[in-house]
């Protein structure tokens, strides 16, 4: 059986190699907000299931993405992490790690959630107060550029996917800086 054999329920349609060059950062800087546009290569790989303590299975997909300025062609964000798929809970969940030593577990339920478009919706959210699905920073972001949530909507079906997402910082002595990322992009 090969990889993609398996049910990565609403996980299915991000298989593949994406491009896209409609990205949008807004990002912090100590005098107010930074505006990026960039464009971007995301890779999703499928790795097949896993299973937790004899009851849990979890499919899974595992993904790199490497995001470029537009205005000097270099990389200014570095991501990777898994999206995973529990079908008995109807559960998603995206691990992510960057390398400002951030990592995130974000999760929703997905019950079948569709645009007009009749594409797949897909919802996720961590906090650091959560209780549930949490942020871990080193020491040095957690006193001077703490994440304190984030939050994720994919849309994705027939080649084309976007996303918008918001993650929120307290930096530079200031509280709830919102930091967000949105771009969209088709499959190659
Ligand atoms: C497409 C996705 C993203 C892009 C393009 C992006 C880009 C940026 C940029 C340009 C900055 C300002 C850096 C600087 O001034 O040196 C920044 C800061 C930051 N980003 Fe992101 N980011 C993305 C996603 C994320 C995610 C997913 C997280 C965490 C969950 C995150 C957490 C942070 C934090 C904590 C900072 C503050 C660090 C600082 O400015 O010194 N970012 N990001």
């Amino acid at each position: 059986m090969s990889d993609n054999d398996f049910d990565y329920g609403p996980l299915t349609g991000l298989i593949g190699t994406w491009n896209g060059d409609k990205g949008m950062d807004i990002a912090p800087e100590p005098d107010g907000t930074e505006h990026n546009p960039y464009y971007e290569t995301i890779t999703y790989t499928a790795i097949g299931d896993v299973e937790n303590a004899e009851e849990q299975v979890l499919t899974a997909l595992h993904y790199v993405q490497v995001v470029k300025r537009k205005s000097n062609d270099e990389v200014f964000h570095h991501q990777t992490g898994y999206w995973m798929w529990d079908a008995k809970a109807s559960i998603v969940m995206h691990s992510l790690q960057i390398p400002r030593a951030v990592s995130v577990l974000a999760g929703g339920n997905y019950n079948g959630a569709t645009n007009d478009d009749g594409q797949t919706v897909i919802e996720v959210a961590a906090a650091s107060d959560d209780e549930t699905w949490k942020i871990i920073e080193s020491p040095f972001m957690a006193q001077k550029a703490s994440t304190r949530s984030f939050s994720q909507k994919i849309s994705v079906g027939d080649g084309k996917m976007s996303y918008s997402q918001t993650t929120m910082v307290d930096i530079y002595g200031k509280k709830q800086f919102v930091h967000t990322d949105e771009n969209e992009l088709t499959r190659s």
